[in-house]
């Protein structure tokens, strides 16, 4: 045999010096879901290690992170029903807590990069990323208020839009009303190829945002589908958008992948929350090692072409390699 491949896998020094992927903290992104209030930090239940926290806790967790050298975060809010509408007018309100919490941590921590969450579900009293008609999602009538959500988070100072409502048009139009209020520098990371996925599951009870009926169908992508990935992709190149993201990560490699080779622009892809939740739980029966396993899960995600993470296992990695 002239060819031995095991010779470059003898010691781990070898293994490392040829390792054609490695993950760093500056790839990730660490989601955080905040709630009114203060002195709250509540568990969510199929998330372990995750929370919602007031923004005063909050704070106190990020400086945590900045020290284990994460400077990127993703907010999510959870909103009380009463301030749930059909229209999600509680998204662009001046006394949005979640604005204000924005606000409050670009000032005290001003080099981070913050990203937003731009979608109706959160604030919307159907449940739906868009506007709800007669059982339909109307994508025309969601945009308008798509775009002030955005403008009111770039005036908190956030840094990185990031619009997982899966309309379509929404990237131009937000990239238009940003430049129109003179945000020109306010980034859009576009959930370009993000699908109805069951992964989502942990997520909607941590914001109690799941739909009140019906599903996302209509407008997240068919798990079938990888060609149309691109012609999404194609439209929020084009429409504006800084970064594209494929949504969830892992059964969707094949998607990573596809679009890392289709475009220039970096691609970010989204480890969600079910993702997080299954090693958790199979980690708790004594069925996976837990930090072997999500070590291998974010190798995979980076080897497929993601330039950028978001994962809740962001703080434990970052930990493990402080
Ligand atoms: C909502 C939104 C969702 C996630 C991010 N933004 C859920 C959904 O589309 O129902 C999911 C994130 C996760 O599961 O970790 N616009």
């Amino acid at each position: 045999m002239l060819q031995r491949p095991r010779r470059n896998r003898k010691s781990k020094a070898i293994r490392d010096l040829i390792a054609e992927t490695s993950l760093q903290k500056n790839n990730l992104i660490y989601p955080l879901f905040l709630v009114n209030g203060e002195n709250k930090k509540t568990e969510i239940d199929s998330m372990p290690n995750c929370y919602r926290w007031s923004i005063d806790l909050l704070l106190h967790e990020i400086e945590d992170c900045i020290k284990l050298g994460l400077n990127n975060f993703a907010l999510f809010p959870a909103v009380e029903d009463n301030l749930k509408d059909k229209e999600a007018t509680y998204s662009y309100h001046h006394d949005n807590f979640y604005l204000q919490a924005i606000n409050t941590i670009k000032n005290k921590f001003p080099n981070i990069t913050l990203m937003s969450d731009v979608a109706m579900d959160p604030y919307s009293s159907d449940g739906h990323d868009g506007y709800v008609e007669n059982g339909e999602i109307i994508n025309d009538k969601t945009l308008p208020i798509l775009a002030k959500m955005a403008v009111a988070q770039a005036q908190a100072g956030i840094d990185i839009i990031g619009p997982s409502d899966m309309m379509d048009g929404r990237v131009g139009v937000i990239r238009e009303a940003l430049d129109q209020n003179g945000f020109t520098n306010t980034s859009i990371m576009s959930y370009t190829a993000k699908y109805a996925s069951s992964f989502y599951g942990p997520f909607r009870d941590a914001l109690d945002s799941a739909p009140k009926s019906g599903d996302k169908k209509t407008y997240q992508m068919d798990p079938r589908n990888k060609k149309e990935a691109l012609i999404e992709a194609e439209l929020d190149e084009f429409e504006g958008a800084d970064f594209l993201m494929v949504k969830p990560a892992l059964s969707y490699l094949d998607v990573i992948h596809c679009l890392k080779e289709q475009t220039d622009l970096p691609i970010s892809a989204y480890n969600v929350s079910g993702e997080y939740a299954m090693i958790h739980a199979a980690a708790q029966n004594g069925w996976l090692d837990y930090e072997k396993t999500y070590m291998e899960v974010l190798t995979s995600i980076k080897r497929a072409g993601a330039d950028i993470i978001l994962t809740y296992f962001a703080k434990d990695f970052a930990k493990l390699k402080s």
